[in-house]
């Protein structure tokens, strides 16, 4: 067989080691040619694509980001995206595609296979919140970047006395933030979850104040919370060119804020892409590699429309139209357990 692999969306920690999982499975044990299309369905589009084989997967795997580079393009925003897809596969003679992406790219790739393609998805977000999978790679990376940035901030807040405010990504779950907040020792943390009250925010830190001791304030923002309808008012968010809401938006408002109704001075940390970059953890190499091999298998073996994922430690395989259109968001018992360390 000849199999096209792209990695579309927001590039993640071990999209590498997919690409390398894939043409090694594909290669060694089923004797396949693999090409690479170069960032995300823009390549699928355009003809634009890298040979890819073993010794060209050499030395990737513990690279951050992706050797074939990515975007937010999409073939349905072309009228005739469909048409220049099937005209890139017979070209080349691609037999199926793997699709490794986010929300948006496995969107695309269900309709492509409700469109005759054979296609197959590989679950990607720092995010985490793609309902259908335990796990998405990336997200355990993004974790531990943000819970050592958190670990750092302590120190640094202490000795000045201060109230940090850190902004994690996480536009629609509070995944990131719920977790580096735990593991980090947060005095706080907002998720797009459970909208917060600014009033309630602002007690609990002049309580912990009070109690007399030089305490380093952190408070852990995801990117997409908000405030309790009507509690407080929103400056107009700025937008990029897909509509997405910039990075920074929240953590400067809730600062603001904070230091306005508490007088404690505050500062304000976005990770932002930090979360993104450099080396995965071993758990995301581990899992990255095994969606890879998977996938391979559910091409050989027909299983097109599929996406692999995460289920009690075991990969199984959930059709794409089930793992689309529905976000996986921070189950109540861990905001419970969370909240328990809130000050
Ligand atoms: O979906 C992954 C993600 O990292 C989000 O957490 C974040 O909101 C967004 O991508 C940032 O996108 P961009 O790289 O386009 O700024």
């Amino acid at each position: 067989m000849r199999i096209g692999v792209l990695t579309g969306g927001g590039d993640c920690p071990g999209l590498n080691a997919v690409i390398r999982a894939v043409v090694r499975k594909a290669e060694r044990h089923y004797g396949d040619s693999v090409v690479g299309f170069h960032d995300g369905y823009r390549g699928l589009l355009d003809n634009d694509w890298t040979e890819l084989d073993i010794e060209r997967c050499r030395g990737i795997l513990p690279r951050g980001g992706t050797i074939l580079g990515t975007s937010r393009i999409q073939p349905y925003t072309f009228h005739d995206g469909v048409e220049r897809v099937r005209m890139t596969m017979s070209e080349l003679g691609v037999d199926a595609l793997v699709a490794i992406g986010g929300e948006g790219s496995l969107g695309a790739a269900r309709d492509l296979h409700d469109d005759g393609i054979p296609i197959v998805g590989v679950p990607k977000t720092i995010d985490n919140d793609i309902d259908a999978t335990e796990m998405t790679f990336g997200f355990d990376t993004a974790v531990q970047i943000a819970t050592d940035a958190i670990d750092r901030l302590h120190t640094t807040a202490e000795s000045h006395d201060r109230v940090m405010v850190v902004e994690v990504m996480g536009r629609h779950a509070g995944h990131i933030a719920i977790r580096s907040g735990l593991a980090g020792g947060a005095s706080l943390t907002l998720i797009p979850e459970h909208p917060f009250d600014i009033e309630a925010v602002c007690e609990s830190i002049l309580r912990r104040h009070q109690r007399g001791k030089r305490y380093a304030t952190i408070v852990v923002v995801a990117e997409g919370a908000r405030p309790l309808a009507g509690t407080l008012e929103m400056p107009t968010p700025e937008l990029d060119r897909f509509g997405h809401e910039r990075l920074g938006g929240i953590a400067q408002v809730v600062a603001g804020e904070i230091e306005r109704r508490t007088g404690y001075e505050t500062r304000v940390t976005i990770l932002g892409h930090i979360q993104r970059g450099g080396t995965p953890t071993s758990f995301d190499r581990v899992l990255a590699s095994r969606y890879g091999v998977a996938a391979i298998d559910a091409i050989h073996e027909g299983a097109f429309g599929q996406m692999v994922a995460l289920s009690s430690d075991q990969i199984v395989r959930v059709p794409l139209s089930e793992a689309t259109g529905r976000l996986k968001t921070v189950s109540a018992e861990l905001y419970d357990a969370a909240s328990q360390f809130f000050s």
